[in-house]
């Protein structure tokens, strides 16, 4: 008789977002079933679509062999353990914490919100992860996603000349970078004291298909690419010349399994391209003009991360290079056609608490 194996499982909270989507669809490539935790706050459902077989368009509860979606508030501990998901599922393998509310104006005007999801949220995943592991051996690791913008603007003066290193000076300067960053003692906590074996994965900064079209204020390739589809100026902050470590979200997606099928643990790497690029570089591979709006205070003029740590332990490296993405990016515009139109004027009043409290 032919015997089916039974499928691994890994839980990716925040599968309905940018990065956790690609995850997932990695996942299922390498035959996992995947649980998705998500509230559908800046997901969305249809960044799975090509693996959703269900035509009745009801995917808050979906469920098939591949792909769960629970539509669930990680922030409270209580809808978390309602799902029973150590007694449904014994052999989960893996849980990848993404779920988190990102940008930075709104957590200056919400700091609570994103306390309670960035915080309080990361502190129930890993009550989770502690209740699997607890009942079952089939549990192997807890990879969390922190940010870069722990570092804050790298003010040390060797620092300026190199890039940063995981053990740099950290130095949150707005409260999304403060919460992910006590999210991420939170899972290093649980690795000392529990012996949850957790890594922590600091993202540069991520771009690539499906990134996030919320109303907020944000990433600069989004707010760039509706302005291309619409053919108004590039908003270019600064001179343009400030640049950034941008790292494509398939790369970030393999980083997340490598971190997760190693033997590594209580670890933190930092997840970039190794290399910097300028915004005014990317504006010339996207081809438009552009106009020049003032810098803002507490964003540094260069991100830049020393990945010599992540491919010496977890013998990861990235396969994208950023001409690539920003090629693949392009061909999939049009996933931008909805997004908000952002131009100067817009940008000023949406950034005016930045100024105000972060000058
Ligand atoms: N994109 C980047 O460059 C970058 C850089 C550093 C760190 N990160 C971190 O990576 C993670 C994913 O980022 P992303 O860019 O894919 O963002 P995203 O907004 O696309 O994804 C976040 C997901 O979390 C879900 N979510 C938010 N609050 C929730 C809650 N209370 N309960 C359940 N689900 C909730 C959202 O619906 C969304 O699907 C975040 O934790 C973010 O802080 C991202």
């Amino acid at each position: 008789m032919n015997k089916q194996k039974i499928k691994d499982i890994a839980i990716v909270t925040g599968g309905l977002g940018f990065i956790g989507s690609h995850l997932v669809d990695l996942l299922i490539d390498l035959n996992f079933k995947v649980i998705v935790l998500d509230n559908e706050s800046t997901g969305r459902v249809s960044n799975l679509k090509e693996h959703l077989s269900n035509t009745n368009n009801n995917y808050k509860n979906y469920n098939n062999e591949n792909l769960e979606i629970i539509n669930v508030d990680i922030s409270v501990l209580e809808n978390i353990q309602k799902l029973y998901l150590s007694t449904r599922y014994p052999n989960i393998k893996y849980i990848f914490h993404l779920a988190g509310l990102a940008d930075i104006v709104p957590s200056i005007e919400r700091p609570l919100d994103y306390h309670n999801t960035n915080v309080n949220g990361t502190l129930n995943i890993l009550t989770l992860a502690n209740d699997l592991r607890s009942k079952s051996t089939a549990f192997k690791k807890f990879v969390y996603a922190a940010s870069s913008s722990c570092y804050g603007l790298s003010k040390d003066s060797s620092v300026e000349f190199r890039a940063t290193r995981e053990d740099d000076k950290i130095d949150p300067q707005y409260p999304y970078a403060l919460s992910k960053n006590i999210g991420e003692q939170y899972v290093l906590h649980f690795g000392k004291i529990y012996k949850l074996p957790v890594v922590s994965l600091r993202l540069f900064n991520v771009f690539g298909t499906r990134s996030r079209t919320t109303g907020a204020y944000g990433a600069v390739l989004g707010i760039f690419l509706k302005q291309k589809l619409e053919k108004k100026p590039f908003t270019v902050v600064g001179d343009g010349n400030q640049c950034r470590d941008f790292i494509y979200v398939t790369d970030v997606a393999s980083a997340f399994f490598a971190a997760a099928s190693s033997d590594v643990s209580n670890e933190v790497f930092n997840v970039g391209s190794g290399n910097t690029y300028s915004i005014n570089l990317l504006v010339e591979l996207l081809a438009g003009e552009k106009i020049f709006l003032p810098k803002r205070p507490a964003e540094p003029d260069k991100t830049h991360a020393d990945i010599s740590k992540i491919k010496k332990m977890l013998n990861w490296r990235p396969q994208i290079t950023f001409e690539e993405g920003v090629g693949k990016v392009l061909q999939n515009i049009h996933y931008w056609q909805d997004a908000p139109l952002w131009d100067q004027h817009s940008i000023a009043n949406a950034t005016a608490n930045w100024f105000k409290h972060l000058s």
